[in-house]
């Protein structure tokens, strides 16, 4: 059986969903009530996470089941890298992650062999919160257009099979009831999002 950490909270979704707002929102509430909060990213800042990086700007080309290894590399060094992994962070403090292993089933699975994207992260610890910030993906491209910044996995039909992997990991892993998941309508408001967060929680909205 796969371990739960505590305190552990992770927020996936399309990209432009609005994860990372509603993660900095969560972070900001938690603070405020006194709480010691490390928040922080995947792919992480680490080397493994610079290399996946400029695959995603395409200044390197990569095999997608590369891209998968890699994504599965970074984690490991991000959960257990010894002075400051998440791991070592979550004995003194919650840890907020943007995206986590539900992303490698979501996107790398598009183009490579979900049950060997699976056998790759079937190790990992699975955190206490999953929160799912639900936006459809054509609301997502609008978004995404107006940043600006072409990524490696922007395209509409990429996206719209993404959402679709999403929805059957969600359905997949609603037997494991030690890591709740949080659905969210992401296409509220973002404080009318964070509320919902923060009341799943048990946090007070500021
Ligand atoms: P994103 O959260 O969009 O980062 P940034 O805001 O810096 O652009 O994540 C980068 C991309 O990486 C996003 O398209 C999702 C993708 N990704 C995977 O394909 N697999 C993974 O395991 C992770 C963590 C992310």
């Amino acid at each position: 059986m796969r371990k739960v950490l505590e305190r552990f909270v992770v927020f996936e979704g399309l990209d432009g969903a609005g994860t990372t707002t509603q993660a900095r929102l969560l972070q900001q509430t938690m603070q405020h009530a006194g709480q010691s909060v490390w928040a922080t990213a995947e792919p992480s800042e680490g080397a493994v996470g610079r290399l996946i990086r400029a695959a995603l700007r395409r200044e390197q080309v990569l095999e997608a089941d590369t891209l998968a290894y890699l994504f599965a590399a970074d984690r490991n060094e991000h959960l257990f890298a010894r002075e400051h992994g998440i791991c070592e962070r979550l004995r003194t403090s919650w840890v907020i992650c943007d995206r986590y292993l539900f992303s490698s089933l979501a996107y790398q699975a598009v183009e490579t062999d979900p049950g060997f994207v699976a056998t790759l992260n079937a190790a990992f610890p699975l955190p206490a919160w999953l929160i799912y910030v639900d936006v459809d993906p054509l609301t997502c491209a609008t978004r995404r257009a107006e940043r600006n910044q072409q990524e490696l996995f922007d395209s509409l039909d990429f996206q719209r099979r993404v959402h679709t992997r999403y929805n059957a990991i969600l359905a997949d892993f609603a037997a494991e009831q030690r890591m709740r998941i949080v659905r969210i309508d992401g296409n509220q408001p973002a404080d009318t999002i964070a509320a919902e967060v923060c009341s799943a929680l048990g946090f007070q909205p500021i």
